[in-house]
Parts: C-alpha cells; structure tokens; sequence
C-alpha cells in the first residue's frame, strides 16, 4: 500500500532522489565504486561538493553576494553552538519561539550575554512574538524561522543593525523571501534537503573574524570556508543526496514553484481542520507554519479510532512532537498535494462517524 509520510524528520524525500542515490551507492557514475567507498578528494565528489554549495546558493539567489554554503556535520544542534562561538563577543538577541530557540540560547549563555527580546512562551509558543523592540548594540540577532515543534512560522522577519542569524532547519528552500536579510541561515539536512548527516550553512563572509576569543578549528567558519567545505571527511552520501534533492527543486522550477504547491497543500489541511469539528488547530492562525500543521482531537474518546483509520489509509507520522501531544502534520516539499487529500478525506470521514 502506498504510505503518505508526514513525518517531521527525517522525513520525506522525492522518489527520484532516492532512486539515483541508491544507485550511487552501488555504482556512482558508472565507476564500478560505491558513492561512499570512494575519497572525498577524488574528482567525482568534489565537484558534487561543489554542486551542492552551489545550487544551495543559486536557490537562495545569494551567489555572488558576498555569501559562502558550508556543509558540515553535527546537526542543527552543532550550530547553536557554532554560531555564538563565532559571532558573541558581548551581548546577543534571541526570540524564543519554542523548544529550538531555547536550546540555542543555553548554548549562547556559555559565550556571552544573551537578551530574550522576545518570547511566545507564555502562551505555550502558539504565537509568532511581536511589538518588540530589538536593543541597540547586539552582537547579533538569532531566530527560528519555523517552529517544527509548535506549528509556528514567522512570516515577517524583525529589522536591525545586527547581523540576523536564522536557524532554517525546518523550512528552508520552501517559500520565496529575500534570503540577504540573514547574515547566517543553518538549516539541518534531513527536512527539505536530504538525509540526517550534513547542515546547511551559509554564511556572509563579513560578519566574521570579530570576536577576540580562540576559536577551535572545528568550530571555525573560517577553517571550513578556506577549506572549501572539506576542512575534514564530510558526509559524502548526506551531501550528495541534498545535491540530488536541490537539483529536483530547481527542475521543478526553484522555490516560487514549491512555494505555490506548498500553500495549496496547507490551505487544503487547515481549511479542513478549522471546519471539521472533531479537530482544532494548536498554532495561532495568524502565524501557522506551511511546513508542520499541528492539531488537537476534540473528544479524546474518537483517537483510537482516527489513529486506526489513518493506519488504514497508509497515513504516516502524525503523531505531535512528545512535548505538545495531539498531531502534527509535516507538508515538507516532496510531500504531495495528493498525500494532504488522502489525510483530509480520513479527517471528513472520522467527523461523519464522529
Ligand atoms: C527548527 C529546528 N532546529 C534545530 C533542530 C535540531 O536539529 P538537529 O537534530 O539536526 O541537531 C531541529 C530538529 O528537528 C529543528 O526542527
């Protein structure tokens, strides 16, 4: 049967994408090698190397704008981290949108001084925070674009003097927006890019080489940048794959293109969950996310029986994060318009039993 998977991530990838990337594991271009039993130096992967941070580039339409792609390990998690140690000298902004931003900011206290200027959890971070002033004089201003968790998605993005620092994991190369407002944008791999593995990293090459402090090479932007993204073994499948899946976005005519099927699909889910009254939406309407849809069954009584029809109809991954509960649908770009309508069509059939 076919499944339609709503997973958060890891989640869904074009089926061409992995089609040709199981291919080179067996075979990568005809070599009679295996993708990841060849060197990273050989030609073969560098240029797919290249591909890669090119097209994400290209995509973002930040080329020739004084940016640099990276690809490096360690997850989402790793840049938390990364980004402070590089860029917090004295004081940073942080918006706490929810569980990610949180944990990026504990990481930013180990550097410096961190100002919440402004936060959505005294309602459960079912809002977008707004009205806030950003102070003068930050190091920088970190933000999450989309909160995977919550169902929340920012659809304006504050302005200041300080760099912008946004953490894109869950919705980058989805929607069209002036991607050189950001100084740094990370996103992890394994939502709309690729496998877990790698994290998109791009970078303004200014904004770097300022804070005082020895950086570790490992955690230097600058080692990675002069190294080209090979300042060690990078994770060559995890790359290739999200080259794979950049090159099937731009086929399909870039992120206008997805852009437009991503709005038809979330229109189609939360018109569906704001009339079938067997549900509810958890997120603010002003601020939902088109990637992660999240909802609540009203009568707790009917779950054993939508959880069993959504088994039926091959629906997977709805279950919400476990810190929220309730169901999160996950529309990320290789989810189809025609998956939404299978999940629909279960929600109107468990209001007519219902
Ligand atoms: C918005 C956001 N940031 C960060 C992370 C953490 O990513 P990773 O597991 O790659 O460290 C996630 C994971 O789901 C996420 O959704």
């Amino acid at each position: 049967m076919k499944k339609h998977n709503f997973s958060a991530g890891p989640c869904i990838l074009p089926k061409e994408v992995l089609l040709k990337a199981s291919e080179a594991v067996m075979d990568f271009n005809g070599s009679g090698l295996s993708l990841i039993e060849i060197s990273h130096r050989s030609k073969d992967f560098v240029a797919v190397m290249e591909k890669a941070r090119s097209l994400a580039l290209e995509l973002l339409d930040l080329k020739d704008k004084g940016y640099t792609a990276l690809f490096l390990q360690g997850g989402a998690s790793l840049q938390f981290l990364m980004v402070a140690y590089n860029l917090l000298e004295n004081k940073a902004g942080y918006l706490n949108t929810g569980t990610w931003s949180d944990k990026a900011i504990k990481e930013a206290r180990l550097f410096g001084e961190v100002v919440e200027v402004g936060s959505s959890k005294d309602e459960d971070f079912k809002y977008i925070p707004k009205g806030y002033t950003v102070p003068k004089g930050l190091d920088y201003l970190h933000l999450t674009s989309n909160n995977t968790i919550y169902g929340t998605q920012f659809k304006k993005f504050p302005k200041t003097d300080a760099p912008l620092i946004c953490d894109m994991s869950s919705d980058i190369f989805s929607r069209s927006l002036d991607f050189s407002q950001f100084d740094l944008i990370y996103a992890g791999a394994q939502k709309n890019m690729g496998p877990a593995g790698t994290t998109l990293v791009v970078v303004k090459d200014d904004i770097l080489g300022k804070v005082s402090r020895k950086i570790p090479s490992m955690l230097d932007y600058k080692s990675h940048i002069s190294k080209d993204s090979m300042f060690n073994t990078p994770s060559v499948f995890a790359v290739y794959t999200s080259m794979l899946t950049l090159e099937w976005l731009k086929s399909r005519g870039g992120i206008s293109a997805i852009e437009e099927e991503n709005e038809k699909k979330a229109r189609l889910l939360y018109s569906e969950i704001d009339l079938n009254p067997v549900f509810e939406g958890y997120a603010n309407i002003e601020d939902r996310s088109l990637m992660n849809a999240t909802f609540n069954i009203t009568d707790e009584v009917l779950k054993s029986t939508f959880d069993e029809m959504l088994k039926e109809a091959g629906v997977n991954g709805l279950n919400g994060h476990r810190s929220v509960g309730g169901y999160r649908a996950s529309m990320y770009n290789a989810l189809s318009l025609e998956s939404v309508g299978v999940l629909v069509d279960v929600m109107s059939e468990m209001e007519r039993k219902g």
